[in-house]
């Protein structure tokens, strides 16, 4: 017998006019992997939090057998406050021994991932935990995950940790949760299937329509002859002797009417199936370019990196050629950001043209925490125009009701969407994006992938998605034992 050992019932979450989840019945099992996904802003997140009871707005009740560990999809920036951290854990993640606010991002979410893996509890629920990972940690927490006995809740939007590690998915969209058994492979033949048959039905309701719409047309042209007859033979004045006739058209015109008025009737009756495609789509804005002549505006020249005594890279040359779109990457903690900060800061040994502009998209950006919304964040940030900033917002996926949210309310997904379009806005003719992938759902990250294939200029990022890598970059840099390599072409 499968235990049950969560129950969640009635549970609904309205902000403002946009109904996040409405919820009639769930339940969890002893044992179960659940892979929740959905686009960003679909109310994951919020499910989570309702099921842990951090959600004193939420209407319904959620029954729990069970206690769960809790991992925050945006804040791994504070040690947590009590309980040891298993130190094995911590060695096999990697983590420095020194304190948390030193860390890269990658660390510190790590760092957290170790204590509550530490801590044992029957449930643990996880909110993007590979966010920050290199694929050496995703492997490792994949690995501890399978050997969890208790209940697993966790959001993702990593295909290949889904599959390893879902015995069954939640697809949260419209406020509405389906279930499907199975890791994310086999959502995806189930889903498959579903969209065959909704494309069946949509094509026979196509058909039907069509041909509904030919007999009432025939039909309505077949009337329009006969009345056109009848004026004609009325002008001819004709003999008493064919009225039967024209009494007989009288007839037919009148039953072909009738005809016209079923088949009219049939065609509204149609139960009106549409299309699939109606996915928002996402664009981000165009950036003001600033013209740069210099072939290779960042050039570095015997440099050494340093952080909290250790040494990241050391004695290396590097230059980056105008209008490339490279990749760098690396293990976590190996100074992707560190790197990046050295170009921006044009620390020794490195030099940047003088007519270089830079925008920069930050890795932690989404941790921002103020209470502007959004709106007015945009524009206190931009020199634009109200109505710019509304029509950027809304390709952004922001409807006319969200322009006025707070950032602080904003989804993880969402603060990665703004932030971006930010890094847009601002006149460059180079980018710097450190993890521009971060939390954002496969139609933003196409967005992105188109952003940075038409960009004019150069663009430096760092991923440790190797889809978008594959997708975006021309070069690919990586940082391992204090050398900056180039490892492809
Ligand atoms: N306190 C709040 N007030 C108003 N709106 C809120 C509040 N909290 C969340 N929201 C909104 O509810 C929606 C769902 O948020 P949630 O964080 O659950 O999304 P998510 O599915 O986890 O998205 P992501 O993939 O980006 O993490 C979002 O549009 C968010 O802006
Ligand atoms: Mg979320």
């Amino acid at each position: 017998m499968k235990e049950l050992v969560l129950t969640i019932e009635d549970l609904n979450v309205v902000y403002g006019t946009k109904t996040v989840l409405e919820i009639e019945k769930l339940m969890v099992y002893q044992h179960e992997r659940i892979g929740i996904i959905g686009n960003n802003g679909e109310g994951k997140s919020t499910l989570l939090k309702a099921i842990e009871g951090r959600l004193p707005e939420g209407k319904g009740s959620v029954n729990s057998q069970i206690e769960f560990s809790y991992f925050d999809q945006l804040n791994h920036t504070e040690k947590p406050m009590n309980g040891e951290v298993n130190e094995e854990i911590l060695s096999r993640f990697s983590v420095p021994d020194y304190s948390i606010e030193k860390m890269s991002g990658g660390e510190k979410a790590k760092y957290n991932l170790a204590y509550i893996l530490s801590e044992y509890k029957e449930g643990l629920i996880l909110d993007e935990p590979t966010t920050h990972l290199d694929q050496r940690s995703i492997s490792y927490l994949i690995e501890e995950l399978r050997f969890f006995y208790g209940t697993l809740l966790f959001v993702s939007h990593d295909r290949y940790f889904l599959n390893e590690l879902a015995t069954k998915i939640w697809e949260i969209s419209d406020g509405k949760v389906k279930e499907y058994s199975g890791n994310f492979e086999d959502y995806r033949r189930q889903k498959d299937l579903e969209v065959m048959e909704k494309k069946k039905t949509y094509e026979n309701y196509e058909n039907q329509k069509k041909s509904l719409e030919k007999s009432i047309e025939k039909s309505k042209q077949q009337v329009d002859k006969l009345t056109q007859n009848r004026k004609k033979n009325t002008k001819k004045q004709i003999k008493p002797s064919r009225l039967s006739s024209s009494k007989q058209k009288d007839t037919v015109q009148k039953s072909i009417q009738k005809n016209v008025k079923t088949l009219e009737k049939r065609l509204s009756g149609l139960e009106v199936v549409t299309s699939e495609g109606n996915e928002k789509h996402i664009s981000f804005p165009k950036t003001k370019f600033e013209m740069l002549h210099n072939d290779f505006p960042i050039k570095g020249d015997k440099v050494t990196l340093v952080n909290e005594n250790k040494v990241l890279v050391e004695d290396v040359d590097f230059q980056f050629e105008k209008g490339k779109k490279i990749a760098i990457v690396g293990e976590n903690g190996s100074g992707k950001t560190t790197f990046l900060d050295a170009i921006l800061e044009a620390k020794e040994g490195i030099s940047v043209s003088s007519k270089a502009f830079i925008s920069v998209y930050e890795q932690l950006a989404y941790q921002l925490n103020h209470n502007e919304s959004v709106i007015t964040y945009l524009m206190n940030q931009t020199d634009y125009k109200e109505a710019v900033v509304r029509s950027i917002l809304h390709k952004i996926g922001f409807t006319q009701n969200e322009l006025t949210k707070r950032y602080n309310v904003l989804s993880g997904g969402e603060r990665t969407r703004v932030s971006l379009a930010l890094t847009m806005l601002r006149p460059s003719n180079i980018l710097i994006l450190d993890e521009p992938t971060n939390f954002v759902d496969l139609r933003t990250i196409e967005a992105l992938e188109s952003l940075i294939q038409s960009y004019p200029g150069t663009v430096l990022f760092t991923s440790h998605d190797k889809t978008f890598i594959q997708n975006t970059a021309e070069v690919v840099y990586e940082i391992s034992n204090k050398k900056i390599v180039r490892i492809n072409n």
